[in-house]
């Protein structure tokens, strides 16, 4: 059996054309590879073609990069519905399917059986170890998340997840290829729910909540401290109303059920908002008020 080696990744499939899948597959592309985005789905992979086309554009307007460059990129990018013809030839499988444990379960079982010997089948789950998946596999020792953030296109962070059957080899060539595709590799030795950046994201927003319900200070005046002591680009409260309430709320749901400790609850103010149906931006209310032109207005 061929050990996984950076030197031998050519061939990219990323599986899944999402808010993720799509951006993760031009990432990899601008830096040269072939990649496949597949997807069980045609309309979700010509809305992404389109979208992944009209960011190009707008980086050619904008003089990051030139129109050559750019219709190199887009001609390297494949769009498929048919899994098996894209997996054939893949050197390294970037899953980035939605969130369910079995159906992640039954694409790397059957990425297993399709893609060459050598392959490393990497998992884009911000919440499902690596280890959930790899037992469904006969190669666990090629397994291991790969976490980007969102947007891809933009942010700069991959944290490269070990689990326990993973090999060196494939942790060598996952952070060689993170770096490859000019983006910043976090190496956690050990699976850890929620990872390093989003551990410490939830820690911050935990701690900015309970002020904000024990009366020490309002939500609109901690999040200036975190934007104008801490430097933040933005604080817990508005960040909250950016990804969504029900996100906050649901994570939080999965953490409690998981662990059975009461601080993992999500909090009062969460809840009420949750229930509200206040859930941030997309519906207009969250912590703060916005027009129908997402522009903030109150407080
Ligand atoms: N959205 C985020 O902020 C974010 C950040 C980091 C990681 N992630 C992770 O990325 C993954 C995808 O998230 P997303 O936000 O892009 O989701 P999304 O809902 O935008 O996209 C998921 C895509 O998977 C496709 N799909 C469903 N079943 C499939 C299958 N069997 N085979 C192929 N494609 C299938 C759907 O058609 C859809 O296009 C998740 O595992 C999530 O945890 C998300």
């Amino acid at each position: 059996m061929a050990e996984p080696e950076i030197e031998n990744i050519k061939n990219i499939l990323v599986v899944g054309a999402g808010a993720m899948g799509s951006q993760i597959g031009l990432v990899c592309a601008m830096a040269g590879y072939a990649v496949a985005v597949q997807d069980i789905s045609s309309e979700m992979l010509e809305k992404a073609q389109k979208q992944l086309a009209g960011r190009m554009d707008r980086n050619v307007e904008k003089e990051r990069m030139t129109r050559q460059e750019a219709d190199e990129a887009l001609a390297r990018l494949t769009f498929t519905t048919d899994l098996e013809d894209a997996a054939k030839d893949a050197d390294f499988v970037i899953e980035a399917a939605v969130e369910k444990l079995d159906i992640k379960r039954e694409l790397f079982r059957k990425l297993d059986e399709i893609t060459p010997d050598h392959t490393i089948l990497a998992t884009n789950s911000s919440t499902i170890e690596s280890s959930r998946v790899a037992d469904a596999t006969d190669r666990p020792d090629r397994v291991c998340n790969m976490h980007f953030f969102n947007p891809a296109l933009v942010m700069k962070c991959v944290e490269v997840v070990r689990n326990p059957g993973t090999s060196d080899a494939t942790i060598e060539a996952t952070v060689a290829l993170t770096e490859k595709i000019n983006k910043s590799p976090v190496l956690l030795n050990r699976e850890i729910p929620g990872f390093v950046a989003n551990r410490i994201l939830h820690a911050l927003a935990n701690e900015a909540i309970s002020l904000y319900e024990n009366d020490v200070a309002s939500f609109k005046d901690i999040d200036t401290a975190c934007r104008t002591a801490l430097g933040h680009p933005m604080g817990p409260f508005e960040l909250m109303d950016l990804t969504g309430i029900d996100i906050a709320h649901d994570v939080r749901m999965v953490k409690y059920e998981r662990s059975g400790d009461e601080n993992d609850r999500p909090k009062r103010s969460i809840v009420e908002r949750y229930e509200r149906g206040d859930l941030g931006r997309k519906t207009g209310k969250g912590w703060y008020t916005y027009d129908e032109a997402g522009k903030r207005v109150s407080p």
